[in-house]
């Protein structure tokens, strides 16, 4: 683990860092083994760690990939969306997700979130029309969305849902672990979310036919893997039926999935209580509203977003800088879709996104990492404090 004291951020030094990922000398000790074995793709390590998924979120096939753009876009493809399908995606969420639809042949349509930054129901219902294939609701900073209305709304419209989990490794919804209700979830373990293998992916699903052709679109399309090919038969026996991607996951990274996941509630549990303790001492000063979600059961505490009103003493981006000055590193997640090029040429709007758009100008991410001690959020609430009351 690295020394609390010389934190480095893209060569600056700071004093409290937005995250410091957790990789300990267990998790190194095991990926050493496997740089020290003869498969280094396509092999056990990548089947271990698809079981120990599927046994954690409970659903029938887990599917381990490059990253969760790469998990996202095979899903969609595998729901057979083509060009000039709609799925509808939130304005406020990370570009892949409206990228991997493009990626997939369909068009985003980007609608409206709600107070709780998640996806609205109402602005899903007004945006359907004829040629909706999908909605893609996003579990934001750890929060899920309300799966029950989402599904009716599918249901009644003959919707297909994938569930964009980047954020959610161990979010639940009325005991679901998310990515199981809807029809796909996709996840993601980039070094800030709540498990990391560096880059990498796993798209989840109950549907035997979603499971199989994400499996097959990984490797190239070919219909044999790597360990079949040589335990029985001849190797170059397989065939490929449909073009697909390079979009593996390999060995090491799959073997420090497994050691990773082994501390998932551990360090769930580092970020709830460091989401409690910012909770506690950030409530009740003007103009700053802490996150919604009670006491964050069911809820990965993936970002602790607080909002800064038009009524505060100083505003999101003055905030920002004061705490820069400070050695403190925050930020805003995201900037809504609809301000990008690429989603103005390619994506449609629908509806007015009225909440997105005032939540940008108000939202901050502020440091979390399960390792954040109480002296650093002591130090993080001692600025906000210094600034708004
Ligand atoms: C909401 C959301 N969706 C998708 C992704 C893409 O994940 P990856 O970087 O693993 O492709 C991210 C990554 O930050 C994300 O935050």
């Amino acid at each position: 683990m690295r020394d609390k004291k010389s934190y480095s951020f893209y060569g600056k030094s700071t004093k409290v860092p937005f995250f410091v990922p957790f990789i300990d000398k267990s998790d190194i000790l095991e990926m050493k083994k496997t740089l020290d074995s003869t498969v280094l793709t396509n092999g056990p390590k990548l089947k271990q760690f698809e079981t120990a998924f599927r046994k954690i979120t409970k659903a029938k096939f887990a599917i381990g990939v490059s990253n969760a753009t790469a998990a996202l876009h095979l899903s969609l493809n595998a729901i057979g969306i083509k060009r000039g399908d709609e799925v509808l995606v939130p304005n406020l969420t990370f570009a892949a997700s409206a990228n991997s639809i493009i990626l997939a042949g369909g068009t985003p349509v980007i609608v409206d979130v709600d107070e709780t930054m998640n996806i609205s129901s109402n602005s899903i219902k007004k945006a359907i029309t004829k040629k909706t294939k999908a909605i893609m609701p996003v579990h934001f900073a750890g929060l899920s969305c309300q799966m029950d209305e989402i599904k009716d709304i599918a249901k009644a419209n003959s919707l297909k849902i994938i569930e964009d989990c980047a954020h959610a490794i161990g979010t639940k919804f009325k005991s679901k672990h998310v990515g199981t209700i809807g029809d796909a979830g996709c996840f993601s373990f980039y070094p800030t979310k709540n498990i990391s293998t560096i880059e990498g992916g796993m798209m989840i699903t109950n549907d035997r036919k979603i499971a199989k052709s994400v499996e097959l679109a990984r490797n190239h399309g070919i219909t044999r893997t790597l360990m079949n090919r040589y335990s029985e038969g001849k190797p170059w026996e397989y065939d490929i039926r449909e073009p697909g991607y390079n979009y593996r996951l390999d060995e090491v990274r799959a073997t420090l999935g497994i050691s990773q996941l082994k501390k998932l509630d551990m360090l769930n549990q580092k970020r709830k209580n460091a989401f409690v303790y910012y909770n506690k001492f950030l409530s009740g000063i003007n103009g700053l509203s802490t996150p919604a979600g009670l006491d964050f059961k069911d809820h990965s505490c993936h970002l602790y977003i607080i909002r800064i009103s038009k009524n505060a003493k100083i505003n999101r981006d003055k905030l920002y800088e004061s705490l820069l000055k400070k050695g403190i590193i925050t930020s805003v997640h995201y900037k809504p879709l609809d301000t990008f090029t690429v989603f103005k040429e390619k994506a449609k709007v629908r509806g007015k996104l009225v909440r997105s758009k005032e939540l940008f100008k108000e939202i901050l991410s502020l440091p979390l990492y399960p390792n954040i001690t109480k002296a650093e959020q002591d130090f993080v609430i001692k600025v906000i404090r210094q600034n708004l009351v």
